[in-house]
C-alpha cells in the first residue's frame, strides 16, 4: 500500500485542460483566472474581496500591514495570538512589526481559549489572531465580544479552515480581514499560494498595493490583464499609474496557473468537504475504544469542522510517548507530524526566552500532540490501516492497553 500521506494534490481532467489554455494564451502572470478565483473565494466565505496571492503567511502579514496602516497602529502594537498554531502565524506579527503576545489554548480543541484573552489585554494591544487550528472554528462568540469591549480588531487565521462554520457563519466573516493558505495539503490548495478576505474596500486597496511592490494602481480587476484593453486610469496621473508606488510593499503576486488550478479546486469543494468530514468521523468512530490513552477531536454541534488534518494527542498519563506510537505509525508507511510546537522552537526560545512553562496546555500538546491525514484522497483501506496500526500498538505485547 502506498504511504498513507497527510495531504493530496487533486487537479480533475478540466482542470488540467484549463492549465493547457493558459500556457497556449501565453499569460502566465495575474491575469483572469486569478480574479475569477478571487472573486468566488471571498464569495464562499462571505465576502466582498478577496486578494490572491502567494502563501498564507503573505496573506496575513499583508492583512496585518493593511490594518496597521488603516488603523494608524504604532510599531511594537500587540496582537493576541494563540500558543499553539503554525509558526506562520506569530512571524506574520513579526513581519508587519508588531508584537505577538501568546494566548493558552483549550484543552480539548486546541483552539485559543477565550477565558485567558481578557488578562493578556493591555493599552498596546491592537488585535486578535484567532486561529481556527485544523479545521476547527475558535470559540468565536465572546472572541468577537470581546475586541468589541476593548476596540480590537480580528484578523482571522483561516489557513487551515476553508469553508468551516461557527453557528451557521463562515470563518473569515467575524473580523476585519482573513488570511488562508492554499499551499498543498490544505483543504484548497493551488500549489502554493493563500488569500486575503475582506468586506472593507480600503483594507483591499491596501493589500492589493502591498502584495504588488507597493503600487498606486489597486483596482479589483486590472483590465490591462486584457491586451486589447487599455486602462483609463493609468496615464491620468503625472506618472504611469502602474509603475507609481505609494507605500513600501512586497514582491506576493501569484499567476495564472495558481488561479485555474484555484478554482478547479472551488468546483470540486463539496466532494473535498464532504470526504474529509467523513473519513475524520470514520477515524474517530473506529479509534473509539483508545479514547483512555488518545484525545481524539472534539467539537460542539454549532460547528462545522473542515478537518485539514486528523489531531490526536497521548493523554498525560498514558504508558507511553507520543514518539513510540509515531514511530510505529512512521514505520508502517503513516505520516505522522508534530502538533504545531510554537513556543519551543529554538528560534522563539532566542526571540521570547523560555515562554512554555507559562503555557501548561501548549507544553502538553508541544510534546503529546501529533496529527495524521484525513484528506479526500485517502481510501477505506487506507483509513483501515490507521485504525489498525494503532490498535496493533496499544494491543501489543509492549504496551497490553486493553
Ligand atoms: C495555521 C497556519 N497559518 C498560516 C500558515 C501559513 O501558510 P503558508 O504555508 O501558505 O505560508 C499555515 C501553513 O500551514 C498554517 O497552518
Amino acid at each position: 500500500m502506498a504511504k498513507i500521506g497527510i495531504g493530496w494534490a487533486f487537479v480533475s481532467d478540466n482542470g488540467k485542460r484549463r492549465v493547457q489554455e493558459i500556457l497556449d494564451a501565453n499569460r502566465l502572470s495575474q491575469g483572469p483566472r486569478v480574479y475569477e478565483f478571487e472573486k468566488k473565494f471571498a464569495r464562499l466565505h462571505a465576502q466582498k474581496y478577496g486578494i490572491a496571492l502567494n502563501s498564507g503567511t503573505s496573506a496575513l502579514h499583508v492583512g496585518l500591514e493593511a490594518l496597521k496602516e488603516k488603523f494608524n497602529w504604532q510599531p511594537k502594537s500587540k496582537v493576541l495570538v494563540p500558543a499553539v498554531t503554525f509558526i506562520a502565524s506569530s512571524n506574520a506579527c513579526l513581519h508587519a512589526g508588531l508584537e505577538p503576545v501568546f494566548v493558552d489554548v483549550e484543552a480539548k480543541t486546541y483552539n485559543i481559549n477565550p477565558n485567558l484573552i481578557e488578562e493578556k489585554i493591555d493599552k498596546d494591544t491592537v488585535a486578535i489572531m484567532p486561529v481556527h487550528l485544523f479545521g476547527q472554528p475558535c470559540e468565536m462568540e465572546p472572541i468577537v465580544e470581546l475586541a468589541e469591549k476593548y476596540n480590537l480588531k480580528i484578523i482571522e487565521d483561516c489557513a487551515e479552515a476553508h469553508f468551516a462554520t461557527y453557528k451557521n457563519k463562515t470563518v473569515g466573516s467575524f473580523g476585519e480581514v482573513a488570511g488562508f493558505s492554499t499551499y498543498v495539503a490544505h483543504t484548497i490548495t493551488t500549489g502554493v499560494g493563500g488569500v486575503v478576505t475582506t468586506n472593507d474596500r480600503e483594507l483591499m486597496e491596501i493589500s492589493r498595493s502591498l502584495l504588488a511592490h507597493g503600487r498606486a494602481c489597486t483596482c479589483e480587476k486590472c483590465v490591462a490583464s486584457d491586451p486589447s484593453k487599455v486602462c483609463p486610469l493609468r496615464l491620468k496621473t503625472e506618472m504611469d499609474k502602474r509603475f507609481m508606488f505609494v507605500r513600501l510593499g512586497y514582491s506576493y503576486r501569484i499567476g495564472e496557473f495558481e488561479g485555474v488550478i484555484g478554482l478547479d479546486q472551488l468546483e470540486h469543494k463539496d466532494f473535498i468537504m464532504s470526504t474529509r468530514k467523513t473519513n475524520a468521523e470514520y477515524l474517530t468512530e473506529n479509534l473509539r475504544d483508545v479514547q483512555n490513552y488518545l484525545q481524539l477531536p472534539w467539537y460542539p454541534d454549532y460547528v462545522t469542522h473542515s478537518f485539514m488534518m486528523y489531531p490526536i494527542v497521548v493523554k498525560k498519563d498514558a504508558p507511553f510517548e507520543r514518539r513510540d506510537l509515531t514511530t510505529w505509525l512512521e514505520k508502517n508507511n503513516i505520516e505522522t507530524r508534530p502538533m504545531m510546537p510554537l513556543l519551543n522552537q529554538p528560534i522563539y526560545k532566542k526571540i521570547f526566552g523560555d515562554l512554555e512553562k507559562n503555557y501548561p496546555v501548549a507544553e502538553w500538546i508541544n510534546r503529546c500532540g501529533f496529527y495524521v491525514g484525513c484528506h479526500h484522497g485517502l481510501q477505506r483501506e487506507q483509513l483501515d490501516k490507521i485504525v489498525d496500526c494503532v490498535h496493533e500498538f496499544l494491543h501489543g505485547e509492549k504496551f497490553s492497553c486493553r
